[in-house]
């Protein structure tokens, strides 16, 4: 992490070092692109993603807030476009890979370090994921039927989710970071991919006008009525639950298969580890709505419950 300055590519160096810099929540820097603030390694990726990806009209793509059940949407959405594929529980590829292995994050992973992956063998529908905010997108995202599935979650449970997932994967040396520093530099934005609040509105806005194009899901409601919101997901997604998967329980199957529970118990997620180095087991922690409870002052509720009333007001969204 320390040495990402020193190793970005000579064709981004101009643009990357031109741009508005802050201290990162982990130990490298984030950079302001496109009014949202990246580490410069997801930055080079998303700037080579821009220039190279294709999207497909069959693609299905999911973009996410960080920290919003990525991992969860990841497992559902896989678990479900494959369902014939896979149909028995005990030799299902969720249980020997972690999510984030079966469905590659653009930025993160199929185009990171300079990278321009041959996509060319994938069978359609292919499946990505990113963080990247919809006016980051590649353009090819936008113009092709390729389909989007977004999720978001509320700020509160975003920040805390966040401030502990940093807090993991900073390097001892560097110390911890103030809940109340953190949590001042989420309220200015400056988060990876963030502002949050800005992410979410660009595709609600989109979802409004598009909704055969994006889905708009929030981890909120997935987990007060997963049942509906995969049934609505597999609709979205054309590939909609017949009479007999819906007798025969396949939803509740899915459901279970994906669940934290059993996802954060199993061998791969609790030791194993990402290409790109993390440990799957950070990706797990409680998977429950309201845990901000626990952590935030009344004082912080109010000021990230001032800024998103204020960010919102007028867009008819609630968080
Ligand atoms: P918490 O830190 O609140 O527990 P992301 O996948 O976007 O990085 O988001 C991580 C959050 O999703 C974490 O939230 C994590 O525990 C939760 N999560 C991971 N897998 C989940 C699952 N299968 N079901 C519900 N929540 C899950």
């Amino acid at each position: 992490y320390l040495h990402q300055e020193e190793v970005v590519a000579h064709e981004f160096k101009d643009l990357i070092f031109s741009l508005p810099k802050e201290n990162g929540w982990v130990a490298s820097s984030l950079y302001k692109y496109q009014g949202f603030w990246h580490p410069i390694r997801h930055l080079q990726g998303i700037i080579t993603c821009q220039r190279h990806f294709q999207a497909q009209d069959s693609d299905f793509i999911l973009i996410t807030t960080p920290k919003s059940g990525t991992t969860w949407l990841k497992a559902i959405v896989f678990t479900l476009m494959n369902r014939m594929q896979y149909p028995i529980v005990q030799y299902h590829p969720l249980l020997s890979k972690s999510p984030h292995d079966l469905v590659p994050f653009l930025e993160h992973r199929l185009y990171v370090d300079n990278q321009i992956p041959d996509l060319s063998s994938m069978n359609s529908p292919r499946l990505f994921a990113t963080h990247i905010p919809f006016s980051s997108i590649p353009k090819s995202v936008q113009d092709s039927g390729c389909k989007i599935v977004y999720l978001c979650r509320n700020p509160k449970d975003t920040f805390v989710s966040m401030w502990q997932f940093s807090d993991k994967l900073r390097p001892r040396e560097m110390g911890t970071r103030s809940l109340e520093e953190t949590l001042d530099m989420f309220c200015r934005g400056v988060s990876i991919a963030g502002p949050f609040w800005d992410h979410v509105l660009l595709i609600t806005f989109l979802s409004s006008l598009c909704p055969h194009k994006v889905l708009f899901l929030k981890y909120d409601d997935m987990i007060e009525n997963p049942t509906v919101n995969l049934r609505c997901i597999a609709d979205f997604l054309e590939c909609p639950f017949s009479i007999e998967e819906e007798e025969s329980g396949k939803v509740e199957e899915i459901l279970k298969l994906c669940s934290f529970g059993n996802l954060s118990n199993l061998e791969i997620n609790r030791t194993g580890k990402l290409s790109s180095g993390e440990e799957n087991k950070v990706f797990f922690r409680q998977g429950k709505v309201g845990d901000w409870k626990n952590h935030l002052t009344i004082e912080m509720v109010e000021k990230l419950d001032r800024i998103t009333e204020q960010k919102l007001r007028g867009s008819g969204l609630v968080l």
